[in-house]
């Protein structure tokens, strides 16, 4: 069990008064999470005591500020159950993503090959694919949602998959809060001898995620969603998948030797870590997964699964309102989308803002999937392991007010 009160205590911007007096709700978590102490502390210690470049000069800082990258990378890849060696810092999710469409899927696909997406994917998950369509004629497969139940429609995703050579899927979709059933994409896009990209931005903060297990080929993963800082995530791969990339970024820290002829590259997660490293960031999100490591990411689950249900239920009960995804599903994360049907988007956040309440307004950075559920926006509010449902009873009652109020 989760003692939530102990856990609020390690996130100062908690006790966040804002300037209208009002006590800082924050329920955009799938935006970015808030930071714990510890991971404060890491980030301030490293620039108070050894800052440092790394990899680079032969003196006592730079020896400890290389030591620090490469232990948060064990600490980060053990947390997620792949081989340090696999591991390549990225700046967040969408930069691996990118890294797998520029230096593997560039590389390894062409002209007719079949890139299998969905409808649901944010757009870091949509524009490279789109992109590398346009410079090596790929194909995109689209799969769509069932709009009744949010869930994808693995029917479609069977039929898609046929011929396919790379499925590029989201673990939680940011909007509807749906979790896909990645082992069984994975399983069905192995059978098919198709390789399989997940972007677990937004599964990551809310399951175990254990690359080894899952048997995907590449995950993108973001730390700033799961305690972390912002400016790093990375992506996991294989053996087999490093082997076949080529470098996305050129320049510094990624050479062997360069001549005025040409140039030769490091191999390994080295060919791809370009320029000075997220030194800082890194020891950051290692001291997030520390953190993290103390609970059972079950019970992180069950807790958000459980307010962002309750408040998915309460809020159905609100005349005006319409929720787009299922929160009371099991699998569920805790961001839940709705809409009211009067009340702008735009004018219901900043009414929510005056009572504290921090969501987030827009197309989430998925435009498909707002055309697909035909709005151009939703408010979304997002829940993790440092909100409680007291916290909930409070937005409910506020948003109640609001749609009674300026409906
Ligand atoms: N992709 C993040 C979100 O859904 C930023 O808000």
């Amino acid at each position: 069990m989760l003692d939530i009160e102990v856990i609020r205590a390690d996130f100062p911007i908690l006790d966040r008064v804002l300037p209208n007096g009002k006590n800082l709700v924050y329920f955009d978590n799938a935006a970015t999470s808030q930071k714990p102490q510890c991971v404060i502390d890491a980030m301030s210690n490293f620039y108070e005591n050894y800052n440092s470049n790394a990899h680079r000069s032969n003196h006592t800082l730079a020896d400890e500020a290389s030591s620090a990258l490469e232990n948060a990378r064990n600490q980060i890849s053990n947390f997620f159950g792949a081989k340090p060696e696999n591991m390549i810092y990225t700046s967040g999710a969408t930069e691996a993503i990118n890294l797998v469409s520029y230096g593997w899927a560039k590389n390894n696909l062409d002209n007719g090959d079949v890139i299998v997406i969905t409808e649901m994917e944010h757009h870091a998950d949509i524009v490279p694919w789109q992109e590398l369509s346009k410079e090596k004629g790929v194909e995109v497969r689209y799969v769509p949602i069932n709009n009744e139940t949010f869930m994808l429609d693995m029917e479609a995703f069977e039929i898609a998959l046929e011929g396919a050579a790379l499925v590029c899927v989201t673990h939680t979709s940011n909007v509807l809060g749906i979790r896909n059933p990645i082992e069984e994409i994975i399983k069905m896009s192995k059978e098919n001898n198709c390789k399989v990209l997940i972007d677990c931005a937004q599964g990551a903060p809310h399951e175990k995620i254990n690359f080894e297990e899952l048997g995907a080929d590449f995950l993108a993963i973001s730390a700033h969603k799961m305690a972390g800082p912002t400016g790093i995530g990375c992506l996991l791969t294989s053996n087999e998948r490093i082997q076949e990339m080529g470098p996305f970024m050129t320049g510094g820290s990624m050479i062997k030797k360069v001549t005025t002829d040409g140039s030769t590259f490091k191999d390994g997660h080295a060919m791809f870590e370009t320029g000075t490293p997220r030194i800082a960031e890194a020891i950051g999100w290692g001291a997030a997964v520390e953190w993290l490591g103390q609970f059972k990411m079950e019970d992180i689950h069950n807790h958000v699964h459980d307010i962002a249900a309750f408040a998915g239920k309460e809020m159905t009960k609100i005349p005006g309102i319409k929720i787009f995804g299922d929160p009371t599903n099991k699998d569920s994360s805790g961001a839940v989308s709705f809409l009211h049907d009067t009340i702008q988007s735009q004018d219901l956040a900043l009414l929510l803002d005056q009572g504290g309440y921090a969501v987030r307004t827009g197309h989430h950075c998925a435009q498909p999937l707002m055309d697909a559920l035909g709005v151009p926006s939703t408010n979304r509010a997002s829940f993790w392991i440092y909100n409680t449902r007291e916290e909930v009873e409070g937005f409910i009652t506020h948003l109640k007010y609001i749609c009674e109020r300026f409906a």
